[in-house]
């Protein structure tokens, strides 16, 4: 079984992050999504809220799960028998980092491989940082976000 773990924060999931997770589960057996709980930068949504935002605008697709995960990203792996890490690429900017990222990876666990996929054109702008910012800003999140999940981000930003 081809097993493959797509890492991030998922703060929250977009339309870029599930293009990648749809085509990566035509590829993979299993896709198992790792949703990061600790973090530098303090989430707007809790852990338990990204995977659960992450489940509805997964639901459906029958070979994906969703996880959270502390600690080490190839520890995550392993525990889950994933012999791949998926990774999205939206521009040259990400390239240097996630070039980094993957050499460290490949340093700590020699069986990890990680696979690029070109974010499709059509979100390769988008992130979750602008998500919010157009959430703060009642801005349209149709075509940015799953529909489902709209109303969960608004919510937020109701007083
Ligand atoms: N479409 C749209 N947006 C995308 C995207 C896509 N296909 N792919 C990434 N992004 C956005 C994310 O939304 C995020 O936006 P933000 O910065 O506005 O929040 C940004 O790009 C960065 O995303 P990503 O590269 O997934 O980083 P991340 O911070 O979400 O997650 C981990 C990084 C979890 C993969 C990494 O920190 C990790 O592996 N941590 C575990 C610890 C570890 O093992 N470290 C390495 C050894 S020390």
């Amino acid at each position: 079984m081809r097993i493959a773990v797509y890492p991030g924060s998922f703060d929250p999931i977009t339309n870029g992050h599930v293009d990648i997770i749809e085509r990566a589960s035509r590829v993979f057996d299993k896709v198992i999504v790792g949703v990061l709980r600790n973090r530098n930068k303090e989430p707007l949504f809790s852990a338990s809220e990204r995977v659960k935002l992450a489940e509805l605008a997964t639901e459906h697709l029958e070979n994906v799960s969703v996880e959270s995960f502390d600690g080490l990203l190839v520890e995550f792996a392993r525990q889950h028998k994933a012999a791949v890490i998926i990774k999205g690429l939206r521009t040259v900017n990400d390239f240097e980092y996630e070039f980094q990222m993957a050499l460290l990876n490949k340093s700590l666990d020699s069986e990890c491989e990680t696979m690029f996929m070109m974010t499709n054109s059509k979100y390769s702008y988008i992130s979750s940082s602008m998500v919010k910012e157009l959430a703060e800003y009642k801005g349209n999140l149709e075509g940015i976000v799953p529909s489902q999940i709209i109303q969960y981000i608004k919510d937020k930003y109701e007083h």
